[in-house]
């Protein structure tokens, strides 16, 4: 039972700075206590530490026509993909606090190649699918679904030529979702992606949707499971210290239960906690109750219960 922390201090993907903070705030909260409390034993990936040391400055120059950063974000994501990869060979559990949502392109492929029969819950208020050609924003932290299972690959930025895609349309399903782009739900659709909204957790409930949603992707429930966890999931009320809030969320109940309900199946074996951006908060409390929201998903999916 071991954890190997993978620290992603980075916020290429997307304009707002201060989300690279999120990983040191985690920490200074007690977040890798917490987790050696619940019978883990834990590392930090060093490496990692300080992605500023790669030299990854935004550079405006760093475009691919409306696409921003991919420069940047590509050498992030594969630094990345190779830490999630070898924890994945070395058995221990990569847990990988961002840092926005375009290192998951580093995440998922890098935990996929090391376990190939993996599947992937994402949960988050957005799909994070958009392609090349139908991002709207050009922020590639609405793009890393699209990267990992290899869409309009043909107009990929050279920069990911390293990107070997290995998630399958069948091996992802997503709660939470409630902001999704017109473009994206198009995709959704022609994939057949299995996707639960806001509205469906509203009209079967939370246990259902989970239920559902690890039934569509691991039938036997004999897969590795990887979970990206985009906290703007849960409701700005309790969540109000990151880069895209959208109001009509999960609960922070509800948000922690699935992660709960993941834990239960045995079955966890890669986790990344995402989008905590402590510089966005109006005042110390809302940076607070986000950064224990942050630990609290990791500590529930790593096997904390309430009684
Ligand atoms: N769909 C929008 C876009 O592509 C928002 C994406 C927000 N993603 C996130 N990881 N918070 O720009
Ligand atoms: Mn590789
Ligand atoms: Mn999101
Ligand atoms: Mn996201």
């Amino acid at each position: 039972r071991k954890i190997t922390l993978i620290l992603a201090p980075f916020d290429g993907g997307q304009p707002k700075s201060g989300v690279e903070e999120g990983p040191q705030h985690l920490l200074d909260a007690g977040l890798q206590s917490q987790l050696e409390e619940l019978g883990w034993t834990t590392s930090i990936d060093e490496p990692l530490k300080d992605l500023d040391l790669l030299g990854l400055k935004k550079d405006a120059s760093d475009v691919h026509g409306i696409v921003k950063r991919p420069n940047m974000v590509s050498l992030a994501s594969q630094r990345i993909h190779d830490a999630v990869k070898t924890a994945a060979l070395k058995n221990t559990l990569p847990l990988t606090i961002g840092g926005d949502h375009s290192i998951a392109i580093g995440t998922v492929s890098g935990f996929f190649e090391a376990q190939p029969d993996a599947c992937l819950l994402w949960i988050d208020a957005h799909a994070d699918i958009n392609t090349i050609s139908t991002t709207e924003s050009g922020n590639l932290h609405g793009c890393p679904v699209s990267f990992v299972m290899g869409l309009d690959k043909e107009s990929w930025p050279p920069h990911f030529k390293w990107l070997r895609p290995n998630l399958r349309a069948d091996r992802i399903a997503y709660i939470g979702l409630r902001d999704v782009d017109k473009g994206e739900k198009k995709i959704l659709k022609d994939l057949g992606i299995t996707a639960f909204s806001m509205y469906h957790v509203d009209k079967y409930g939370i246990g259902k949707v989970v239920e559902m949603a690890l039934k569509a992707i691991n039938p036997e429930n004999n897969r590795p499971v990887h979970v990206s966890y985009d906290v703007d999931a849960i409701d700005p009320l309790f969540v109000q210290a990151t880069g895209t809030p959208v109001k009509d969320g999960l609960t922070l109940r509800e948000g922690l239960f699935i992660v709960e309900e993941v834990a239960a199946t045995g079955n966890l074996a890669a986790l990344d906690v995402v989008e905590t951006n402590p510089s966005l908060a109006l005042n110390e409390t809302h940076v607070l109750d986000t950064v224990r929201v942050g630990c609290a998903i990791a500590r529930c999916a790593l096997g904390e219960t309430l009684l």
